[in-house]
């Protein structure tokens, strides 16, 4: 069934908040399409990644924009890299979440990652995950989804996901970042995350990842 889909250059995007399954959902329908999946957020992890270890002042444009032309981030088959070098897990930590969530915020950082994201979206088939795809990055992609979960669900996932890491984290402060996230997410000035008014809503709370998949997967049938 999913070979008869036609993806010759098919662009999915899907956009919410921290924890809603994003990367999951979308690594899995960019699987079963056999397209290119291309998480942004790893991308804003890697920046802020990098300049909390440089400890940069991020108020001090001209050391951020040196950090910036200095930065090569790219994916290669299906790992983040950052200036050579696989960053998949050490992006992860609450602080990299901490760090990528401010720097999401700068102006310098978004417009050099808007630049390479759209690169991608424009040159092959991707299923691209975010907060600002459907609205900003690929405003023109076949088929924009926007995911949620109620506040509490997302940070039962995101806790599970950083015990089973071995990481010592609290449930009650995960859920506390996860509400500081949504806030800084929806509130910043650049792009902030909303739902793109011609997106598909999800709410994902009480679904299993194969429930939203197949979902996701019949719609795009559907629709081609
Ligand atoms: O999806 P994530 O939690 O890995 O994203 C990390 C941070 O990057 C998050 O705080 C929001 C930000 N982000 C963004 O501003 N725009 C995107 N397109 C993707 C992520």
């Amino acid at each position: 069934m999913i070979n008869k889909i036609n993806t010759d250059k098919l662009t999915i995007a899907i956009d919410g908040p921290s924890g809603a399954g994003k990367s999951t959902i979308a690594k899995e329908v960019a699987r079963l399409l056999s397209v290119d999946y291309i998480d942004t957020g790893a991308m804003y992890r890697a920046i802020g990644y990098k300049l909390g270890q440089k400890n940069i002042d991020l108020e001090d444009q001209k050391a951020l924009n040196q950090v910036l032309d200095d930065t090569v981030i790219d994916f290669e088959k299906g790992n983040m890299i950052l200036d050579g070098l696989v960053v998949n897990d050490i992006i992860r930590t609450p602080e990299a979440s901490r760090m990528a969530s401010i720097c999401s915020a700068l102006p310098e950082v978004r417009k050099k990652l808007v630049v390479l994201q759209r690169k991608m979206g424009q040159t092959k088939s991707v299923v691209m995950d975010g907060r600002d795809i459907g609205t900003n990055v690929l405003p023109d992609a076949e088929f924009k989804f926007f995911m949620t979960a109620s506040a509490e669900e997302r940070a039962q996932r995101r806790f599970q996901e950083l015990i089973e890491k071995g990481e010592q984290v609290e449930f009650s402060q995960v859920l506390k970042d996860i509400i500081q996230r949504d806030h800084n997410d929806t509130t910043r000035e650049l792009n902030p995350l909303r739902k793109a008014k011609d997106a598909v809503e999800l709410d994902t709370t009480g679904m299993s990842i194969s429930e939203v998949t197949d979902k996701i997967i019949n719609l795009v049938r559907c629709g081609r």
